[in-house]
């Protein structure tokens, strides 16, 4: 059995993209990469096909993680494919809800519900700011603690 995580933003190149390159990094250490799945993508299409923006690149980057990504927009069929989507701001959670289908079973929520010391349920958004170092703090924390979330609920 495979436990499958969407990260989801507005443009797909800053906060989802730090969060998948961060939860992937977390679960491959924990040697539970073939057990756990992990994507990203935007309610936004203009960035599809980008890489990551180069302050995510360069957090990522300066904390040892690897990760490669392009941009992409979320579609109906990742509310099959995903059993947690999480998203960043209270803005996505809307779009998201928005667009899901009836009869999906995927958890949707914020992904600051798992660092309850965050003191927030909102990522902000560094495109416009660049406050990357700060996003990776919060996702760094909702990482763990999705990850202990995980292993709990299904027996890993
Ligand atoms: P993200 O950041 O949603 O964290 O990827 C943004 C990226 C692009 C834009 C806004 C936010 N934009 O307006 O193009």
């Amino acid at each position: 059995m495979t436990v499958r995580v969407l990260f989801v933003c507005l443009g797909n190149i800053c906060r989802s993209p730090m969060a998948e390159g961060v939860f992937q990094h977390v679960v491959q250490e924990a040697g539970l990469s073939d057990q756990i799945t992990v994507d990203s993508a935007g309610t936004g299409s203009w960035h599809v096909g980008e890489q990551p923006h180069r302050g995510t690149r360069g957090v990522l980057r300066k904390h040892g993680i690897q990760y490669e990504h392009r941009a992409r927009q979320i579609t109906r069929q990742d509310f099959a494919s995903f059993d947690y989507i999480l998203t960043m701001d209270n803005s996505n959670l809307t779009n998201v809800k928005r667009m899901m289908p009836d009869n999906s079973d995927a958890e949707v929520r914020p992904f600051l519900d798992y660092a309850e010391d965050a003191g927030t349920k909102e990522v902000p958004d560094p495109y416009y700011d660049g406050r990357f170092e700060e996003v990776y703090d919060l996702v760094s924390q909702a990482a763990e603690g999705l990850l202990a979330h995980i292993r709990d609920e299904h027996g890993l």
